[in-house]
């Protein structure tokens, strides 16, 4: 299809659309709507089909003879560690399963290279700088944790398969100060991008100039299909095949799968990493909540009635999804005003508006009612080079609300962008 540029309409054309605009946004103003979009948290329908999740649990006695109400197993019970492991085609051994939050446990992984190195290597806090690669726009929780630790963030373009790994291989091969790269690799918040098996391999076999490269790999997304599944290379085994066994930790959790921030959380590493986690675990902690274990287990069962609920959370999510995308679809097909990919999972839509448009964009969406990820929150520093991604969280409203916001949005889209070819 051929894009119509915006910049290109006669100026009598523009100024037409724009007052037009502009009585659209008031009227949408006048209606006083008060909309949160800005979190990708589930909505109430969605946590009610996981309320088998918060019964008690009774069978505390575990599969070792275990008693689960009391302390002990700082790695987890090992029902959880097989559940995980037949999940995500992951080793049981692998396994360390952790308390209600994977970001904890990169976070917690993040802070141990600083102040302890791993694999004898200096820790990273007694090195002048350390850089770390940010495939952008990512998460913006990943990009606090380095912002917090003063780890500088290079960004990442993402391409159709993941992150540009010529980028990627070039930056690491150079530098030794780069010490690793996050990755969430299937759904990737915010694009829906799902990494290739070539992109996989390839971050697995690269030359590092750091020996301690790691690879912080977010499986966040790993089994939320809205339609079809996607198959995502096992990294473990990759790795392990590249000979480097010790460059990736995987993290996932339950929390969009349960209840987030009630869920159980696990990383899968090496077992050189896996000691040098479960030592600093052990001081930190006696260990997590088995109770919580045993409770999400006997609601999830297996991983196939795991995969039966997520076909049920896909179906309210996917109307969704729709919702949006349709939306998009029938404002911006043909026009260069916006510009999304078309997620098969996850949690967001990603869009762009014109250079220099989504703040103003974000800006006049709050002024009417509809609050939305703060622009610039998709880059590390919270800064958009091009100043036009923005993160669209459709879970969380219902499906009324969420036409009415993107009602507001598209208006707001094209509004900024008028307003600013028209100030040029
Ligand atoms: C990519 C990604 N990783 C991690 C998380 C948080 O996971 P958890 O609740 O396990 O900390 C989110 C939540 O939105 C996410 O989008």
């Amino acid at each position: 299809m051929v894009c119509r540029k915006t910049a290109d309409l006669p100026r009598s054309e523009l100024l037409k659309l724009s007052a037009e605009l502009e009585e659209q946004y008031l009227e949408f103003k006048k209606r006083g709507v008060k909309l949160d979009m800005s979190r990708g948290r589930p909505a109430a329908a969605q946590l009610d089909l996981s309320m088998g999740a918060a019964d008690n649990v009774t069978n505390y006695i575990g599969v070792k003879g275990a008693d689960y109400r009391n302390y002990g197993l700082l790695d987890g019970i090992p029902e959880m560690k097989q559940f995980f492991a037949e999940l995500l085609g992951l080793d049981a051994a692998d396994i360390i399963v952790g308390g209600n939050a994977s970001l904890n446990l990169m976070y917690d992984a993040m802070v141990r290279l600083m102040l302890h190195g791993t694999a004898g290597e200096k820790p990273w806090k007694d090195i002048k700088k350390v850089k770390f690669l940010c495939p952008s726009p990512g998460y913006d929780r990943h990009f606090a944790i380095c912002e917090h630790l003063g780890i500088e963030m290079i960004v990442i373009p993402m391409k159709e398969d993941g992150p540009d790994m010529d980028m990627v291989e070039r930056l690491a091969a150079e530098d030794e100060a780069v010490k690793g790269i996050w990755c969430v690799p299937l759904y990737s918040n915010p694009e829906g991008i799902c990494y290739s098996d070539e992109t996989v391999e390839r971050l697995s076999s690269m030359k590092c100039a750091a020996k301690d490269f790691r690879i912080f790999w977010d499986n966040a997304y790993g089994i939320h299909h809205l339609y079809e599944e996607t198959k995502l290379r096992n990294i473990m085994e990759s790795c392990r095949r590249a000979g480097n066994p010790d460059r990736v930790y995987y993290f996932f959790s339950t929390s969009k799968i349960t209840f987030p921030g009630a869920g159980i959380a696990m990383v899968a590493a090496s077992e050189n990493n896996r000691r040098e986690i479960l030592r600093t675990m052990g001081i930190q902690t006696i260990g997590y909540d088995k109770m919580n274990q045993m409770r999400t287990l006997n609601f999830l069962r297996n991983a196939a009635n795991t995969r039966e609920h997520m076909k049920k959370l896909a179906s309210s999510l996917r109307e969704k999804f729709e919702i949006v995308l349709s939306a998009l679809e029938a404002n911006f097909a043909g026009s260069d005003m916006a510009a999304w990919h078309t997620p098969r999972g996850g949690y967001f839509v990603a869009l762009d508006t014109l250079p220099g448009c989504a703040r103003e964009t974000i800006r006049l969406a709050a002024e009417a009612g509809v609050k939305l990820t703060p622009a610039g929150s998709t880059y590390p520093y919270h800064r958009d080079p091009r100043d036009s991604n923005i993160r669209i969280a459709p879970s969380f409203p219902p499906c009324g609300e969420l036409r009415e916001a993107m009602y507001l949005l598209c208006i707001c889209i094209k509004l900024a962008a008028v307003r600013k070819i028209l100030a040029e």
